[in-house]
């Protein structure tokens, strides 16, 4: 009982807070100004540059921004979009609820990407968009998937929920194309929930403006700093996805501190690497060499012949060590499996989708933490 008191808690994961995010939230809650304002709109020209794209929206959720781009797109009934099974649910729930029809694409065994080679064959003329995932913080090739889409009609979005920080061959993913930013508790940036839209496509950026806030092309902060008239009207039916100045006041200090974040990130994932290597039963992800890894999450995958990745979770949790799945197929979900059946070539998904585990990976921890972690799992996997 007394081990048990003193035994140290490692959640999955815990937000990196310092007095700057307190001190940065506690202005604007004492400003009088809450809602999107000053801060939301500094908040986008910043993180824009640090992407490097041309335009840059800030919205309630990476689940938000995906919304807008689909609406932004009009996908609709008729439509496909490919994207991995291997991913959030989000992504297919609004596929689905646009009317559209979710394609589902197999990912790479080891790292859990997808790739122009597994996308190619499942193109077809009612393709609309292709959204590839940068996962767990590793970059995909998202050039190769733009080369295969050549002169289609076929919009590419990266899902770079995972990716603040992250390198393709030396360059910031989500820049070149349209991309989808998450700043849940759980993301190396957090907003507490919050989400962006990057694009070089000013029209569809101009669109999804509009939409963000009721559809009314302006918002509150408008009638204060452009004299918008009191009632500003429809313009076309939108959403309420309007980041609050509170959510970007915390992202505005969280990116000044995402180089230190990922850092400690990397070395902490670096650590569990060279230890997981002597552990029989437990296999990581492989990381492509062309990328720089933002190490939003540490994953590896249960092939221990004698325990499920199930009762390796149970065993860690038992130990006061969190764990998580990231993720269950999309195809595998029961509304998903009962409207489109079987999917025979998820082959890698359905592999990784039994076996892969996250486990804790956030700045706060130390070396001996993921030195007590991989002790437990050489524990808990043991023949
Ligand atoms: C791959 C991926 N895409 C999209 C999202 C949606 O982001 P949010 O939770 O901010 O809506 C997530 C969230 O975890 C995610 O992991």
């Amino acid at each position: 009982m007394a081990n048990q008191i003193m035994q140290r808690q490692l959640p999955l994961c815990r937000p990196s807070i310092t007095q700057l995010e307190t001190r940065a939230v506690l202005e604007v809650m004492q400003s009088g100004w809450l809602t999107t304002g000053a801060k939301a709109l500094e908040f986008e020209e910043r993180f824009r540059a640090f992407v490097g794209s041309d335009f840059a929206v800030a919205v309630t959720s990476g689940t938000a921004a995906m919304h807008v781009v689909f609406h932004g797109l009009n996908i609709g009934p008729g439509d496909e979009v490919i994207t991995p099974s291997l991913t959030w649910v989000s992504t297919i729930n609004l596929i689905e609820l646009m009317g559209a029809k979710p394609v589902f694409v197999d990912v790479d065994r080891h790292n859990l990407m997808t790739s122009a080679e597994h996308i190619e064959k499942l193109i077809t003329r009612r393709t609309k968009a292709i959204v590839p995932v940068h996962f767990a913080g590793a970059a995909c090739d998202v050039d190769s998937i733009n080369s295969l889409i050549g002169e289609r009609q076929i919009t590419l979005i990266e899902d770079t929920a995972h990716a603040v920080g992250t390198k393709f061959n030396e360059k910031q993913v989500g820049s070149k194309y349209n991309s989808v930013f998450s700043f849940h508790a759980i993301k190396n940036l957090t907003t507490g929930e919050g989400g962006m839209v990057c694009s070089n496509d000013q029209e569809l950026v101009e669109r999804i403006r509009r939409v963000k806030f009721h559809g009314l092309a302006v918002d509150a902060f408008d009638r204060v700093t452009q004299g918008r008239r009191p009632q500003a009207m429809v313009v076309e039916p939108g959403f309420k996805y309007n980041m609050t100045d509170m959510c970007a006041a915390l992202g505005l200090v969280q990116l000044d501190r995402i180089f230190e974040i990922n850092q400690k990130r990397c070395a902490l994932a670096q650590h569990y690497q060279l230890r997981i290597a002597g552990i029989k039963g437990v296999d990581p992800l492989s990381v492509p060499d062309t990328t720089t890894h933002a190490w939003h999450l540490f994953i590896v995958r249960v092939t221990a012949e004698k325990h499920t990745r199930e009762e390796v979770m149970s065993f860690l949790s038992a130990r006061g060590i969190g764990s998580g799945i990231h993720f269950l197929p999309a195809h595998q979900h029961p509304y998903y499996l009962n409207k489109y059946g079987p999917h025979k070539h998820l082959k890698n998904s359905e592999w990784n989708g039994s076996r892969i585990m996250s486990l804790p990976l956030y700045p706060d921890m130390e070396m001996a933490d993921v030195d007590h972690i991989c002790d437990v799992l050489e524990e808990a996997v043991k023949p």
